[in-house]
């Protein structure tokens, strides 16, 4: 991309950058400390003052803020403004209790467009385009995220959100759009209803597709890319930190995802010891607000597995795809396993489709795991029973574990609307 076409916070050199991030930071702890007793308690507990931190290194003193600790706070304690100055307000569902709070102030609203404006540019949006927005509106900080972003940069805003699949069709067809945001998972029940519908997906207008909320592999981006003819590129952020927008990868590379590093500052633990892990290093992502007014976190656990790596197509360091969550990786007799891990295998088997669900149960005293996968439409029996023994082989080879798979008719296992469920937890207790 042409240097002229980036704002000002990604010219920044990594020195600028630093100074910066700096400065932010202390303005931020400060900030936390001041305003919201959850923090001011944890500092002090860890003996940790802001005026203690004078270089990023510093931050390593500061307590990590898991999401227990916000869901304590319920509704709006970890608010650092008065109340009267949020404007507005977005929760993850939460499966379990109650779900997590967050706020933003005019100005975090502004952050937060600018953020998703960068990211779609970086995925190949440009003004004047028309933006298919089908994440869901809502609660959710997917749709209203992506919305704002679209509008910043200039663009003509679809707000299809999530659901009513065969109108969405319509819509992709009679509006012409360049540019599609979704979860990867709904894109694949979008591809299902073009089909269905008799129209070529390889025929639309789309350009490029943002996908983001939920974990995919290269395996389904090669999938997207090729059914739909477009380009297909990862969008990453939660709820927590802002929303969408946190990182983002460039079309230009497709080789894992910028962070921008002038708003959330990022660092890389060991999940089980909470040590700092040295840039290149896998681990638990954690992150840093740097500019949030109305709830600024520090030290935020996400929970999500990837590493950091140098820039590339920015001065931004970048993370690796995130390949699972910690509370998504599955204990089977010991063998540690993700869903992403059964999405590589499951998309390089022929004759197998891209749906597929893990059931987990409990055979006497052991858990054991059934994939469950559809088959395609032009697979017979027999090429059905092969991919079967196909992907348990490369389960077992590959992860090192046994497992086992039915293959099942198409169009059998539940669609996706937004995020996808990969894991059925069958075990009683
Ligand atoms: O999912 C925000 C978002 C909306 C991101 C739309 C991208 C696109 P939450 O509902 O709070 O926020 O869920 C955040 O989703 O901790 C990850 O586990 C997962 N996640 C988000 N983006 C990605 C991604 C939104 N690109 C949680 N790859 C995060 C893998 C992702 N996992």
């Amino acid at each position: 991309m042409t240097t002229d076409l980036l704002d000002a916070g990604e010219r920044l050199g990594r020195a600028e950058l630093a100074e910066l991030q700096l400065q932010r930071l202390r303005a931020t702890l400060r900030h936390a400390y001041d305003n919201v007793p959850f923090y001011r308690r944890s500092f002090d507990e860890a003996g940790a003052r802001p005026e203690d931190c004078r270089s990023l290194a510093d931050l390593a003193r500061f307590p990590f803020t898991a999401k227990a600790d916000l869901r304590e706070q319920y509704p709006f304690g970890m608010f650092a403004v008065d109340r009267s100055r949020v404007r507005r307000i977005h929760a993850s569902s939460g499966t379990t209790g109650r779900p997590t709070v967050v706020g933003y102030t005019e100005r975090d609203l502004d952050t937060w467009a600018d953020v998703v404006a960068r990211s779609i540019r970086a995925a190949g949006g440009r003004p004047g385009h028309i933006v298919h927005v089908a994440y869901g509106y809502g609660l959710f900080t997917g749709g209203l995220g992506a919305h704002y972003g679209a509008e910043r940069l200039g663009c003509t805003v679809v707000p299809a959100s999530g659901g009513m699949t065969a109108r969405q069709v319509q819509l992709i067809q009679d509006f012409r759009p360049e540019i599609i945001m979704v979860t990867p998972s709904y894109m694949l029940t979008l591809l299902d209803e073009f089909e269905r519908q008799g129209v070529d997906p390889r025929s639309t207008s789309l350009k490029a597709g943002i996908f983001g909320a939920e974990p995919w592999t290269e395996a389904m981006r090669r999938e997207i890319e090729e059914r739909f003819a477009i380009d297909a590129v990862d969008i990453y952020g939660l709820s927590e930190v802002i929303g969408p927008g946190v990182a983002q990868e460039c079309v230009e590379t497709k080789d894992g995802l910028h962070i921008w590093e002038d708003h959330f500052y990022p660092e890389v633990v060991d999940p089980v010891t909470g040590e700092e892990l040295p840039d290149g290093e896998r681990g638990e992502l954690v992150f840093t607000s740097l500019t949030k007014e109305a709830m600024p976190v520090v030290r935020y656990r996400t929970r999500d597995l990837t590493r950091l790596l140098p820039g590339t197509a920015r001065a931004f360091r970048r993370m690796e795809k995130v390949t699972g969550r910690c509370d998504d990786m599955v204990i089977l007799r010991g063998v540690n396993l993700f869903p992403t891990q059964i999405e590589e295998i499951v998309l390089r088997t022929p004759g197998l489709a891209p749906h597929f669900q893990l059931r987990l149960t409990r055979e006497g005293r052991l858990d054991a795991l059934t994939v469950r996968v559809e088959a395609r439409a032009d697979a017979g029996a027999g090429r059905r029973e092969e991919a079967a023994r196909e992907v348990a082989a490369a389960v077992k080879d590959g992860i090192g574990v046994s497992v086992g798979v039915e293959v099942v008719d198409p169009e059998t296992l539940e669609r996706s609307v937004g995020k996808i469920k990969r894991i059925v937890d069958l075990r009683a207790g």
